[in-house]
């Protein structure tokens, strides 16, 4: 008798205890299911994706992945005399007989006409500033480059005339892309070194480039251009390139279109 309800006793006993664990397990049932779903869920993520092939996957953003744009550095010939982007130097000369296709006068001086409305353009705005910057000259045959470079030779001595005024054919002012600027409030330093610090020649050394026109002849850039610093000369070649050198801190034509220059004459 003592037996049988000794066998009743642990049997309720057993019995408690499944009803027990029972219960905890259906209490933690989410707990336990949600542990069991990472697994599941990390799984997914290494399979094979059999929509990728026709869905489009998502580009994420790279930080190193910007595209820049590249600027056409050969856009335009640095040999042809009509190109806006021709290059005349020591090295490189024009044929004596070239002459312009399309001058046009600006306040009456002869410039191509796709460099007249930029020029036009930086007289208006220095002005519009209180700036009294005026147009000297532009465009030069090559007889009257040999006539403006033998006065210089008579007056200053063939080395000063190396260094300050192109033999004929090597002058930019052919090409008709090539001004001189004179100061309106200091004209004593027009032609002369001293230009570049009356407000004329500072404001076309920070502003000319917004149109398109390069000071030609720098203190940085003589050796590569083979001229002494002249801050009156400025040479149109779109404001494209001048944005591109602006940008890339690029003084000189020789060095942003990659053409041989210096103080040697091709020939000697
Ligand atoms: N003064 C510049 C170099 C010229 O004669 O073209
Ligand atoms: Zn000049």
């Amino acid at each position: 008798m003592n037996r049988a309800r000794g066998r009743r006793t642990a049997a309720s006993a057993v019995l408690v205890s499944l009803v027990v664990l029972a219960a905890v397990v259906g209490l933690a049932w989410p707990r336990i299911h949600g542990v069991l779903s990472v697994g599941t869920a990390l799984e997914r993520t290494q399979e094979p994706r059999p929509w990728s092939a026709a869905v489009a996957a998502p580009v994420l953003p790279s930080p190193t992945a910007t595209p820049t744009p590249t600027f056409d550095l050969t856009r335009h010939s640095t040999t042809d005399p009509a190109s806006p982007w021709v290059v005349v130097n020591k090295q490189h000369p024009l044929p004596a007989e070239h002459v312009p296709p399309d001058l046009v006068e600006v306040e009456g001086v002869p410039v191509r006409q796709v460099a007249a409305a930029d020029v036009a353009a930086m007289l208006a705005a220095a002005r519009a500033e209180g700036v009294a910057l005026e147009l000297r000259s532009g465009y030069r045959s090559y007889a009257e480059q040999a006539a403006a470079r033998d006065a210089v030779e008579a007056r200053r001595g063939f080395a000063h005339a190396e260094r300050y005024s192109a033999r004929p054919g090597h002058s930019e002012h052919q090409t008709g892309l090539a001004v001189d600027v004179d100061s309106g409030s200091t004209p004593s330093c027009n032609l002369q070194t001293c230009f570049a610090t009356t407000p004329e020649g500072v404001w076309v050394a920070q502003r000319a480039a917004e149109f398109g026109l390069v000071v030609r002849y720098t203190e940085q850039n003589t050796a590569v251009t083979g001229y002494a610093p002249e801050g009156w000369h400025l040479r149109w070649v779109g404001r494209d390139l001048t944005a591109w050198m602006t940008a890339n801190g690029v003084t000189s034509l020789e060095e942003a279109l990659g053409v041989t220059g210096g103080p040697e004459y091709a020939g000697g």
